[in-house]
């Protein structure tokens, strides 16, 4: 990005970039003309750029890869003598206050393999220019804070007939040589990031929504022929998601058209573009026959994600890219509360804090932990992160929580209506609410700039002569490389206290609550705000001893180490009244056992009694209750001497346990769930998943015909959620017949790249597999190192078996697999990287060997995402 530079250069010669020298830009552009002609090996690109000065300092226009053809300044052709250029901008010093550039170029989306910028992906042209594509298509003011109007010809061979850009759609015709063009003009401002442009052969489902305006908006989703069938779901959620906004947010949608356009080779989920949303076919196709329920929820959920940037996002964007948490924090915050609608909040928040603790936990563990605001980078690709999405919306839902239902309201209503157009910050996010709902909020700014998960510590006691139970909390957080010492964050606890003998819950507002250190309006509604080191509150007029419940609904993205016995926790796990605070004393009661080696019995037995009940009630519910903490995400929580193998252990033991202990239990449950006609609801989903989840059991308790239950699932299912679920069992258990039933799968979906993705998936993640398997799973000619989805579904899921990856085969895999990337898809070579990031954390003589395989790594990548990651990870 284009703000100030430190001269400072790391060991690559990339420039670190601090938000410490952010400056506004010395130029605005008041319009852009844009011309993009495809041809088929090359395309050119012309455009005319009316720029206005703003404060004195030079004229600088991004552009990296382009071939500059010509460029000329108020109609005079400039010569190479009035301007400076090198890889990454073109500086015209003194130039005149008003500027109009007339700027030509070529570039090569035919070849270009890092899908960043104008690419070609099979029979088709779309871009992704968030956050730097831009400049590879032409010389801009490429930085989010340059908001313009754009107009935009596109011109093609006929055999694209689909020619899309942002806006309306104002001209179209027929040219020479069979060619033809389209203009489109968008009416709104926005920064080039949001900029898109699609050219191909595509159909189109369309649909229509008028808004609480009245305004008639014409839906459209553009795919392939043959996966237009497919489209119906995300067409729903898109309808669905525009109402939520306006019931919710009070936010219509502004433009006569919405587009949504469906990609196979992309390298994230999707892309908020205005009025042209660019997806990943992952994250917008959906069919019960190819696409497992999980798999369709991730539609709807992202559906959702990309409509809401159209307001937290598009219309309110970031000033610099290090605010990026500022428009993603807020929107995953409001796209999971959309989902909450979709699904049992209970399991809703379970989804989301269990991959928030697998994931940004152990991000946030590591070398490459970093703030929500980080205040420097390198490559800002690599900072679209967990922690800037996931730890970003955790904030944004403390606050919403802080305020309740109708305050947020109000200071959302204040952001909206004074950021309206703008480019901001975080800051400006937090004065809004805090303005506008009259509670002053920006102590929780420091959240956004402090890395690193705080740990709640915690005591409590009752005293039963003066039925008063005392509870100290305090918090730490560990300082992290690069950063000033942590400090003590607000931190809302979400408490109950429970009757120790009836089980019941004892109402905190017929407590009287005295503190002395805490301020009145830290406590109220079961919330406690832990804003010191350490803090006791004293409950009042509590008559029967109490057992505790704390951070429930996961009130902050804390650990909590609170001094519980197994038996209160067990407790918990019967008594609480809701699934999330059930699950957290399951997953709490679960790493005393797999951490701290306590014994497995209070679990086992807490479990075997709540299930039965539960499974009747809420069965995806009772599918979430049967997590076991992930092998990885132990790892997260163990800081030396890990031994992946003990680990894998320890966890096969528990599941092993709690197959054996309702071993009857399981053969009943799965012959009560027939396969039934598919019906996409939460109760049916909820059934589904637990059937897959009790077989498993039942197979690995070796319940006689469990793997013929498994078959005969595979043979009569039907849905992908039933057949991948037996497949998987039957893969994962090395069943007699389980290469007939992946040779059926992939004849079965051989054509249909998403399902065949999970061909690829199941056998990659199979924890009897070898990295052997992983290697010619990724030379089958149907892997293809263009399609991110296919490489992600050997990568990521083998990545899942800890035991694999940890070995001298394991860790070289993936730095082959980085390295290969680094110059043919960086953004991809990065994260496949990260997959390696806790390699210090090993016994040796494993740590010893990761550092030398990653150390060799070193000189033989040059892409700055791979180098600031490699880096970054090797100076754990
Ligand atoms: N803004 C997109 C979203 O909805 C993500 C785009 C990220 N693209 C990238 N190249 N890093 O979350
Ligand atoms: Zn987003």
């Amino acid at each position: 990005m284009n703000i100030a530079v430190n001269p400072e250069l790391n060991e690559n010669s990339h420039q670190t970039i601090y938000l410490k020298d952010y400056t506004p830009p010395s130029f605005e552009v008041l319009s852009i003309d844009l011309s993009i002609q495809v041809f088929d090996d090359h395309t050119l690109v012309h455009s005319k750029l009316v720029m206005q000065r703003l404060t004195s300092g030079d004229l600088i226009l991004c552009g990296r890869d382009l071939e500059l053809l010509n460029i000329s300044l108020n109609g005079n052709a400039l010569t190479p003598q009035d301007y400076e250029i090198d890889p990454e901008q073109l500086i015209i010093k003194n130039a005149p206050d008003q500027a109009e550039f007339a700027i030509s170029v070529k570039i090569h989306p035919e070849s270009n393999t890092q899908l960043e910028g104008l690419y070609q992906a099979g029979n088709l042209f779309v871009t992704q220019n968030e956050p730097e594509g831009f400049r590879k298509i032409t010389f801009f003011p490429d930085r989010p804070d340059i908001l313009t109007v754009f107009t935009t010809r596109i011109e093609a061979d006929k055999k694209y007939p689909t020619l899309l850009a942002n806006g309306n759609l104002v001209e179209k015709g027929e040219l020479s040589d069979n060619r033809h063009f389209a203009v489109w003009h968008d009416p709104t401002k926005k920064p080039s990031y949001l900029f898109a442009a699609v050219i191909g052969d595509l159909a189109v489902l369309k649909d229509s929504f008028t808004t609480m305006e009245g305004r008639h908006v014409s839906l459209e989703i553009y795919a392939l022929a043959q996966d237009l069938p497919k489209c119906h779901v995300a067409m729903q959620a898109l309808k669905d998601s525009m109402k939520w906004d306006e019931d919710v947010y009070g936010r219509p949608y502004d433009l006569d058209n919405y587009m949504i356009v469906a990609v196979s080779q992309f390298n994230m989920g999707a892309m908020e573009n205005k009025g042209l949303n660019i997806f990943n076919t992952v994250c917008v196709l959906a069919d019960p026959e190819v696409t497992t329920d999980p798999a369709m929820f991730y539609v709807k959920s992202t559906i959702a994600h990309e409509y809401f940037h159209n307001w937290t996002g598009n219309r309110i964007t970031c000033r610099d890219w290090f605010q990026l948490c500022l428009k993603e924090g807020f929107t995953v915050f409001r796209d999971q509360s959309f989902s909450t609608t979709l699904q049992s909040p209970a399991v809703q928040r379970i989804d989301d804090v269990s991959s928030l603790k697998s994931v940004q936990f152990a991000e946030d563990a590591g070398p490459l932990s970093h703030p929500p605001r980080p205040d420097h980078f390198v490559e800002i690709n690599n900072f679209y992160t967990a922690t800037v999405y996931d730890k970003g919306a955790e904030i944004a839902r403390m606050m919403a929580n802080l305020l309740g239902p109708e305050k947020f309201r109000q200071g959302t209503d204040e952001y909206f209506r004074r950021h309206d157009g703008q480019a901001v910050t975080v800051e400006d996010l937090v004065d809004s609410l805090s303005d506008g709902s009259g509670v002053d909020l920006r102590n929780f700014l420091p959240w956004y700039s402090q890395p690193g998960t705080p740990c709640v510590k915690g005591r409590g006691s009752y005293d039963a002569d003066a039925k008063t139970y005392t509870l100290t909390l305090s918090q730490s957080t560990a300082k992290r490389h690069n950063y000033p010492e942590p400090q003590p964050l607000p931190i809302p606890v979400g408490v109950a206290l429970f009757d120790k003998e009836t089980g019941e819950q004892l109402t905190l507002n017929s407590t009287v609550l005295k503190q002395s250190e805490v301020a009145e309006n830290n406590i109220k509604d079961g919330i406690f705000v832990l804003d010191q080191a350490e803090q006791t509150v004293v409950f009042e007029q509590v008559n029967a001893e109490p057992v505790v419940s704390l951070l429930r609904n996961f009130s902050a993205p804390v650990l909590l180490d609170f001094d519980y016995s197994d038996e209160d926790l067990a407790f918990l796990l019967e008594h609480e009244t809701n699934g999330f605070n059930q699950w957290q004393a399951a997953q709490m009661l679960l790493e005393r056992v797999l951490l701290q080696d306590h014994n497995p019995a209070v679990y086992l037995n807490a479990i075997a009694k709540a299930l039965p009940q539960v499974a009747k009630d809420d069965a995806l519910l009772a599918t979430r209750l049967l997590d076991i903490p992930s092998e990885n995400y132990l790892a997260s929580r163990i800081d030396q001497e890990y031994d992946p193998a003990v680990v894998h252990q320890k966890r096969d033991a528990v599941l092993n346990a709690l197959a054996d202990r309702l071993k009857d239990y399981w053969a009943d449950a799965y012959q009560s769930l027939p396969i039934v006609e598919f019906k996409d609801n939460s109760v049916e989903m909820g059934k589904r998943a637990y059937r897959n989840m009790v077989l498993g059991f039942a197979i690995r308790a070796g319940v006689e015909g469990a793997l013929d239950w498994a078959s005969e699932q595979y043979d009569n299912a039907v849905c992908m959620t039933e057949r991948l679920g037996a497949l998987r069992h039957l893969v994962w258990n090395k069943a007699n017949n389980a290469q007939d039933k992946l040779d059926d799968f992939y004849k079965r979906f051989k054509h249909e790249d998403l399902a065949l993705d999970q061909w690829f998936a199941v056998q990659a993640g199979n924890p009897q597999g070898s990295v052997q398997v992983a290697r010619e799973l990724m030379e089958h000619p149907e892997f293809d190192w263009g399609t991110p989805n296919r490489i992600r579904s050997v990568t990521g899921n083998f990545s899942g078996n800890p035991v694999l990856v940890w070995t001298t085969e394991g860790m070289q895999f993936y730095t082959e697999i980085a390295k290969r990337l680094d110059q043919q898809n960086p953004v991809l070579g990065s994260r496949i990287l990260q997959f390696l990031s806790r390699w210090y954390t090993l016994k040796e003589p494993l740590r010893s060997e990761a550092k030398n395989i990653l150390q060799g790594l070193k000189g033989e990548v040059n892409s700055t995402s791979v180098c600031e990651t490699l880096n970054n990870v090797l100076k754990a």
